[in-house]
């Protein structure tokens, strides 16, 4: 039996070793700070393939990430971080909860990319949270949130780019970040249509976890379908 360190909504993370974890997704989707919940066989190994390949593009462009390597059928082998509690949103059009503050303008463009920051904290539901109030209320450095700023906008080019080659839009995606031993910031935590919106260039369809949040279809069949596009074969 391995030893579980933590359990969240979409995975698990177990001791692999010194330094290191392990990441196990879970077939299971929720939405609304876990308001709505269901078990979805397959997304597992979905995830943690789409994680391998973002990963591993992101490791080739010298981006740090915890990424070590990809376990089949459902795991990820990471480096173990402290996490920073924070959610960084990167958004290049107008969707989601954007879209609810601002109905008229739902699906617009948004140059440059706009950067949003929520707490981790579920008892709050992950509150939206300015990067004044974050230096003078929660005493972040603000040289460091520069710097996750900038790895944050990088990635979404990074990626944005990528997909858009496979006839894909990244719309927006969520990021988190930690520190490793020797103090360096990386990239952690997961990036999969769980965290990120994809639509189809020509058709507007979500390709990702809005199928489950807003009714929109067949969660593994968009998801699917989104593997097909990047290589990754239809399973
Ligand atoms: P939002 O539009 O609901 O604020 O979501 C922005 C992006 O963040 C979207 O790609 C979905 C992702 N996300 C998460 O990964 N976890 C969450 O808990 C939420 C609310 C959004």
């Amino acid at each position: 039996m391995q030893d579980l360190l933590y359990e969240g909504k979409a995975k698990k993370i177990y001791r692999e070793g010194e330094g290191l974890v392990r990441q196990r997704f879970k077939d299971i989707a929720t939405a609304f700070n876990g308001e709505k919940k269901a078990t979805v066989v397959g997304k597992a190994a979905l995830n943690a393939r789409f994680c391998a390949l973002f990963f591993e593009l992101l490791e080739k462009e010298a981006l740090p990430t915890h990424f070590v390597s990809f376990d089949p059928p459902d795991s990820l082998i990471t480096l173990e971080l402290k996490m920073i509690p924070l959610e960084v949103v990167v958004r290049n059009r107008v969707a989601g909860s954007l879209s609810k503050r601002f109905p008229a303008e739902d699906k617009k463009s948004l140059e440059p990319p706009v950067v949003e920051y929520f707490l981790k904290n579920d008892a709050q539901n992950d509150p939206k949270v300015e990067e004044d109030l974050l230096v003078s209320l929660f005493h972040y450095d603000k040289k460091e949130l520069l710097e996750l700023r900038s790895f944050a906008l990088k990635v979404n080019e990074i990626l944005g780019f990528f997909v858009q080659t496979k006839g894909v839009d990244l719309i927006d995606l969520k990021l988190e970040f930690g520190r490793s031993p020797d103090g360096s910031i990386l990239l952690g935590d997961e990036i999969s249509p769980d965290t990120c919106r994809f639509w189809d260039v020509e058709t507007g369809e979500s390709l990702d976890k809005d199928r489950f949040r807003f009714e929109k279809g067949d969660l593994i069949e968009g998801y699917q379908k989104l593997a097909t596009r990047l290589g990754l074969g239809g399973s």
